[in-house]
């Protein structure tokens, strides 16, 4: 309980920081808190994109009844903040601690957490209007973010409830797998996929930001923004912070981007390819070692590997190998394997096919 209601005051105080964030630009300045906190969208109408489920939660805000949903698509495309918004607006900011619970992966949400916490919040009743007087829905909202790191006995725990306690309890239970959710769950839910966000409305987004922060920048920095983040509108803007910070009174540009985003450069990649289509395993050996020295993620190079080989000149059969190998090498390296060999292997496999020309 306590963890909840930890998370109940941090959520009330948020709308009364919304206020000053709406003042002057002074005030602005001295808030130091995280640029993604303080551009999420405050209500239904600003989230970008995702026109099915806005469409559904407007007509919930307007007083139709909402069903239990489930929110699923890739990170920074807008779930957790589509819902808190939509909370916000439903209660105004002092009904909602009581009527919103919001568990994320950080809560401890084994089988026993479901069994209590979210019973006892599910079983209070409560009251169709707003102490200001207007009406709300007469149903609490509990927000299961995250919720595909959820075990399944605490799936299967939440079934029960969700049925038994529909009168007064919707749920919305927001994940990036599906696939993790058990079936009996996603069969109980309005299913939303929340598409990546396409660059152009990036782009609008991050220039709001521009301006709001009054930040120089090039018109390449902000492509480079979009391009980087792949459709991850929070790691653009996380990026975008972090080059204002760098270059305070400067001019944001793309080389900032890039080197922030700790992309490796096209050369280096380009390098590495020409050895593995024409040179040695020596040399390859010492390619892999010095693009891995320099510091950049294993995970990044598979990554800007993958968009280069599907650009190169090998027939089908090849560049198939080669991305199967990729699949493999990718797992690995999630599992903590060591990235030299990882990377090494990956090279050597696109060595041997492409000798086969
Ligand atoms: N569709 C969107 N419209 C407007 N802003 C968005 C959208 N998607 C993401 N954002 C921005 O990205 C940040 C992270 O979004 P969030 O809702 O936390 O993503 P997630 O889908 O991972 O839960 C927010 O602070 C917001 O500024
Ligand atoms: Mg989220």
């Amino acid at each position: 309980m306590q963890a909840f209601l930890k998370g109940a005051t941090v959520q009330a105080t948020r709308p009364q920081k919304d206020k000053a964030a709406a003042g002057p630009s002074t005030e602005k300045k001295a808030k130091a808190i995280p640029w993604v906190e303080k551009y999420r969208p405050k209500c239904v109408d600003e989230v970008a994109f995702q026109e099915e489920v806005v469409a559904v939660l407007k007509k919930s805000l307007e007083g139709a009844d909402l069903p239990n949903l489930l929110f699923y698509g890739p990170p920074g495309t807008g779930k957790t903040s589509t819902i808190l918004a939509a909370a916000r607006e439903l209660y105004g900011p002092e009904l909602y601690r009581q009527r919103v619970l919001e568990l994320n992966a950080s809560d401890e949400r084994g089988i026993q957490v479901i069994r209590e916490k979210v019973k006892n919040f599910a079983q209070l009743t409560v009251a169709g209007t707003r102490t200001d007087g207007k009406l709300c829905p007469p149903f609490k909202i509990i927000i299961l973010d995250e919720a595909d790191s959820m075990t399944a006995p605490a799936q299967a725990a939440l079934r029960r409830t969700m049925e038994k306690e529909s009168r007064t309890t919707r749920f919305c239970l927001i994940c990036n797998y599906i696939s993790r959710i058990i079936e009996p769950l996603t069969s109980r839910c309005s299913k939303f996929r929340f598409k990546p966000l396409a660059n152009q409305i990036q782009e609008e987004r991050l220039l709001e930001i521009c301006k709001k922060e009054n930040l120089k920048y090039t018109k390449e920095s902000i492509t480079a923004l979009v391009q980087v983040s792949e459709g991850d509108l929070r790691k653009a803007i996380t990026f975008l912070q972090s080059a204002a910070r760098l270059n305070v009174d400067k001019e944001i540009t793309d080389r900032a981007i890039v080197e922030i985003a700790g992309v490796v450069p096209v050369k280096m990649i380009d390098n590495l390819l020409q050895i593995c289509f024409r040179g040695t395993f020596e040399k390859l050996e010492v390619a892999v070692k010095d693009i891995v020295d320099e510091g950049y993620s294993a995970t990044q190079i598979l990554s800007q590997l993958h968009d280069s080989i599907i650009e190169q000149d090998l027939n089908d059969k090849q560049k198939s190998a080669i991305t199967e190998k990729m699949a493999v090498v990718s797992k690995c390296l999630s599992d903590g394997a060591d990235e030299y060999l990882q990377m090494l292997s990956l090279c050597s496999v696109i060595m041997q096919q492409a000798s086969e020309n």
